[in-house]
């Protein structure tokens, strides 16, 4: 592009814009993309319908039936873009060290000269034909101390759009930034250039894909996908991989975590963040129905995914969600097992990848026992229960839905919210919970005697893998603190930073969370679920807050304290001693095998790892010698 063109899109900011910084970059990456054109996006409804409108008429999106599920729609991804790509995701840090094992590492200037700087760099025309947009987002509440501001530049209405449902988006960011404040460069480019006349797909995007973390300069560049948490650069690349480096910086926590809130019938109130890998459940349970026999109690949800967790004032840890909406997956949530993410998908919806009814609505697999006769699936062919039967996938009738599929709503949809969701101040934790899924060896719910105990169990979690992220399902592979796919830096480092922080507060006489290990996954020889989870989980939920309180009993074991079987509500619950002791009981066998495991994870991350948890983990060898 040359200098008069350039000069022309400094000038096209909208007046209220008045970062110069802002400004000039958005005009450098114009300049370095060949954008036809710049569109500062002011985050208005009437925005949001103009966009939905032109997806609509350009095939990414239809609209759903207005009578059935008003004002929603449906996006079909290319068969290639369907998750998280992790073996295409890089943390560029000066040293690998930064890195660390568990992440992909490429040196800065390499990365700078594939993605930016080259002759033949992949951002070098890469919006040739297409609309730059500058989506100003804040994670967080707006002006909060807590929150932090981003800026993604996009190439993909669908991403400035779910951006709009994913954050606070839009007009008062720049109020929040005044002439000079920091922000996240996030830079998003589908990677399909369009030549003059060249007809547009209804998805764009291309083979090769790039997930680029700076974590010293703080910023992002993401290529060839337009698909969840590799093109909505808010959630896991800015909340989670470069949320964690400023966190490690500056004191505080960037999780993989949901926060709720839960009410007793005595009106006390309680909030509790959860860590678990992703697609185990985290909507369902920010989203619990507690079970007969718990009148009174109530559960509310402050988010489903990330948590940003600072210490305040009174040195207790306060948590906000950064995000503003929901990018779930929708397999396998019904009325059964999440009436409240049904409620809050009724209308205002994205959905991605789902199937379509004849009526104009949407299903998946495990929306109803029984699936429609006729859809059409997720890859706009048609399908009935019979072609699923003769076209299987791995051995199962190819689902309508694709397993990783996903609705994105406001978090405002959503009918338990917590009313103190959108706080500046957060909301003081008083439980963390870790959970892998496991269909063996760990229990349903220990307990952690101190904070490093529990940093053990976080660091250690194992979990079988899932749709969200491309690969081989259902293999246990080592997740510390559900933050495998996410850690911006160095684990062992990351263990450090949470063992130092731990310390910190204790010595200045804070009241630290405790620290609680779950497992709801276990199964028997009949190879089903023992635990009935979902509203279930609230009696192991009120042990945890029994424990805080000094209440609720429970027995010493090699790794801290577990409920027995007396000290959990049954009311309602046709749950066996036998059937308790299978989730709750401790293997040795299966234990001396999990440990030499731990000790694998510990080899891989030898480099910085903090010697408490090579102690801990001699502490528990001996007891299970013992
Ligand atoms: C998610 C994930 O989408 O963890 O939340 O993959
Ligand atoms: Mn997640």
């Amino acid at each position: 592009m040359n200098r008069p063109a350039l000069e022309g899109l400094r000038l096209n900011h909208p007046a209220h814009v008045k970062h110069q910084r802002l400004i000039d970059w958005v005009a450098d990456m114009a300049m370095l993309t060949e954008a036809a054109e710049v569109y500062w996006c002011d985050g208005s409804d009437a925005e949001y319908q103009r966009l939905c409108e032109q997806l609509v008429a350009a095939g990414t999106m239809l609209r759903l039936n207005p009578e059935l599920r008003p004002d929603s729609f449906l996006a079909r991804s290319d068969p290639g873009d369907v998750a998280r790509v992790e073996d295409r995701t890089f943390i560029c840090s000066e040293h690998p060290d930064d890195a660390g094992p568990t992440n992909n590492w490429m040196a800065p200037a390499e990365m700078r000269e594939l993605l930016q700087t080259g002759d033949q760099a992949l951002f070098r025309g890469v919006m040739r034909g297409r609309t730059l947009y500058v989506v100003p987002f804040s994670m967080g509440p707006l002006g909060s101390h807590i929150s932090h501001i981003g800026v993604e530049l996009t190439d993909s209405p669908y991403v400035a759009l779910s951006m709009r449902v994913m954050t606070r988006m839009g007009r008062a960011v720049y109020d929040v930034l005044g002439p000079d404040g920091d922000f996240v460069p996030c830079m998003h480019s589908v990677g399909a250039p369009l030549q003059p006349g060249q007809k547009d797909v209804a998805w764009p995007c291309n083979k090769t894909k790039y997930i680029v973390h700076y974590p010293e300069t703080r910023e992002i560049w993401s290529y060839g996908s337009g698909y969840g948490g590799n093109a909505l650069l808010g959630k896991k690349c800015f909340a989670l991989r470069i949320a964690s480096t400023m966190g490690r910086d500056q004191g505080w926590l960037a999780e993989h975590m949901l926060v709720l809130g839960v009410t007793d019938p005595q009106g006390r109130k309680f909030h509790v963040a959860a860590a678990f890998p992703s697609a185990c459940g985290k909507t369902n349970f920010s989203m619990l129905v507690p079970p007969e026999g718990y009148a009174g109690w109530k559960v509310t949800t402050i988010g489903d995914d990330i948590a940003w967790i600072k210490p305040g004032a009174d040195g207790r840890l306060h948590a906000i969600n950064p995000e503003a909406g929901y990018f779930g997956v929708a397999p396998g949530t019904n009325d059964h097992t999440n009436p409240n993410c049904m409620a809050s998908l009724r209308r205002d919806v994205v959905f991605t990848n789902v199937a379509l009814t004849d009526d104009g609505d949407v299903w998946w697999e495990g929306m109803t026992a029984t699936p429609p006769a006729h859809l059409i699936d997720w890859q706009g062919q048609d399908w009935t229960p019979e072609l699923a039967r003769q076209n299987p996938v791995n051995g199962k009738p190819r689902p309508a839905a694709h397993p990783n599929a996903r609705f994105t709503v406001a978090a405002t949809n959503n009918p338990v919210l917590d009313p103190e969701w959108d706080s500046t101040t957060g909301v003081a934790i008083d439980a963390f919970i870790f959970g892998g899924r496991r269909s063996t060896t760990v229990p349903l719910v220990t307990e952690a005697r101190s904070w490093s105990e529990g940093v053990y169990m976080a660091a250690t979690m194992g979990s079988e893998t899932t749709a969200a992220a491309a690969g081989q399902q259902g293999v246990v592979r080592r997740d510390p603190f559900a933050m495998l796919p996410f850690m911006g830096y160095n684990m062992a480092d990351y263990f450090q930073h949470w063992l130092d922080l731990g310390a910190r507060l204790q010595a200045q006489g804070a009241r630290l969370p405790s620290i609680f290990c779950v497992n709801w996954f276990r199964k028997g020889a009949d190879g089903k679920f023992v635990w009935p989870g979902y509203g279930e989980n609230m009696r192991v939920l009120e042990w945890m807050l029994g424990r805080l309180q000094g209440k609720a009993e429970g027995a010493e074991n090699v790794f801290g304290i577990s409920p027995r079987y007396e000290d959990l509500r049954w009311e309602g619950l046709p749950f066996t001693r036998e059937q308790f002791a299978s989730v709750i009981g401790i293997d040795r066998t299966a234990w001396q095998q999990e440990l030499a495991l731990h000790a694998e994870l510990f080899r891989q991350l030898a480099y910085h790892l903090p010697s408490e948890l090579p102690a801990t983990m001699a502490r528990i060898e001996q007891q299970l010698a013992a």
